[in-house]
């Protein structure tokens, strides 16, 4: 176990390049299952959740290729081995129950383990199978695995009771290859989604209305295999912009889409920092006096939760008092009790935070939770007096490359000091 030592203090100036999204090159490493093929996935985050779903695939029977320097990966699904996606991989990276629709859809049978929950929710999965059930798979639950087989998925309407990003791109995995139509109500509309059906489209699948509240899928009768390039990942985006506001400095974010980011652009204006976009890329400028403002994080395009730790670390030293209302998952501020050691002013009353602006945080020892609540956990050691240490720092390293190395490139004082 390691630990990254941040010195506070120094503004962050110069650019930043963003990686490819991890919420998008999971979704699609799972759709490469669906074409008995070569598929090449490109725009990599070389990321640990990566390297655990391609052991996941392997396991599968899925030759994974890495080609590092061009930031690709070849996915050769020609003959799977196996069905079986077993809970060692399921507890450690709940994505990898994305493989559900995908192998019902194309081996007509899947057994995998039911995800248990997280640091940040119980992360239940009924509407993901509600969806395949819906579809005609017979699904039965018992030890702790679900085992779901159909001979043929049967296209019909579905309407989802919250719009999940999980079970929206389960079920149109397992639709591309159903019989007949298949309409998803009230879907998940992030970009992640988008890039998924477009991934799809590429390898033959009829998806349209991605980035709406209603997708349909017409079926066919088979996919090829597929190249693609995921989209930018904008929550690394995101937590870059806050950096930047957060230590007074002057950041150009690359390699991001502008429209990706205007919830979080709006709530960074609302607050005074400046911030100027570019075709490619965003400019934030923070000028040392933060003003108080309200979030209440909401499904795309509304506010996302997984920008919310962040934000309130930056909420944490604007001047006044701010409400954070998280309406996405149900325990999501353990990490305040953490902000709170290095001296925030806040109380938690159920999904509600209510921060009272700070002048100071002061560096200390705290760890990461959870990913987010990591990196918010950087980013208030990058802004506070003194020395803060952050352990557990292998939440971290699943979803942001090189964090550290990319922050120091920023001027920041920071290093991974990792266990002899
Ligand atoms: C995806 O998780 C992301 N992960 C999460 O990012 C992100 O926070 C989340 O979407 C919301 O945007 C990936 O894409 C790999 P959901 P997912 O299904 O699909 C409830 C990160 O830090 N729900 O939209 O699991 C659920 O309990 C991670 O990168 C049900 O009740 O999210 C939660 O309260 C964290 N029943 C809410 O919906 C279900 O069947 C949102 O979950 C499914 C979900």
């Amino acid at each position: 176990m390691g630990r990254i030592v941040v010195q506070g203090g120094s503004p962050l100036r110069g650019s930043v390049k963003v990686s490819g999204a991890k919420n998008a090159v999971l979704p699609i490493m799972a759709a490469s299952l669906l074409a008995a093929g070569e598929s090449m996935i490109c725009g990599l985050p070389w990321l640990a959740d990566v390297n655990t779903f391609c052991r996941l695939l392997a396991g599968l029977g899925v030759r994974c290729t890495r080609l590092v320097s061009e930031r690709c990966l070849l996915l050769d699904c020609r003959e799977l081995e196996s069905l079986e996606a077993p809970y060692e991989y399921v507890r450690r990276l709940r994505a990898s129950f994305l493989v559900a629709g995908p192998l019902l859809a194309r081996e007509k049978y899947v057994r995998i383990a039911l995800p248990g929950g997280c640091a940040i929710g119980s992360r239940p999965v009924e509407l993901h199978l509600k969806g395949l059930a819906a579809m005609g798979a017979q699904v039965q639950i018992e030890h702790g695995w679900v085992e779901a087989r159909a001979d043929r998925l049967q296209g019909t309407s579905i309407y989802l009771d919250f719009p999940s990003v999980g079970a929206t791109e389960n079920i149109m995995m397992a639709a591309v290859l159903a019989r007949g139509v298949t309409t998803i109500d009230n879907a998940a509309s992030e970009p992640e989604i988008v890039d998924l059906g477009n991934f799809l489209n590429v390898m033959g699948a009829r998806v349209t209305g991605m980035g709406t509240r209603v997708i349909r899928i017409e079926g066919v009768e088979s996919l090829h295999p597929a190249a693609h390039t995921v989209i930018p990942d904008r929550i690394e985006a995101g937590t870059f912009m806050v950096a930047a506001a957060l230590t007074g400095g002057e950041v150009r974010v690359e390699n991001v889409i502008p429209e990706h980011m205007a919830a979080v652009t709006a709530k960074l204006r609302e607050v005074g920092v400046h911030v100027e976009e570019a075709p490619a890329a965003i400019r934030v400028r923070g000028n040392g006096h933060l003003a108080a403002c309200d979030i209440k994080t909401l499904p795309y395009p509304g506010f996302p939760t997984d920008m919310q730790p962040q934000f309130a670390v930056l909420l944490s030293l604007a001047r006044g008092t701010s409400v954070i209302t998280e309406t996405v998952f149900e325990s999501r501020f353990a990490y305040l009790d953490e902000l709170k050691r290095m001296g925030a002013n806040l109380r938690v009353e159920g999904r509600t935070a209510v921060v009272r602006g700070v002048r100071k945080l002061q560096g200390a020892q705290v760890k990461a939770g959870d990913l987010r609540a990591g990196a918010a956990m950087v980013l208030a050691g990058l802004a506070a007096h003194g020395q803060t240490e952050i352990g557990c720092i292998h939440h971290i390293d699943r979803g942001y490359e090189d964090l550290v190395g990319k922050l120091a490139g920023l001027g920041a004082s920071i290093w991974r000091e990792d266990d002899l």
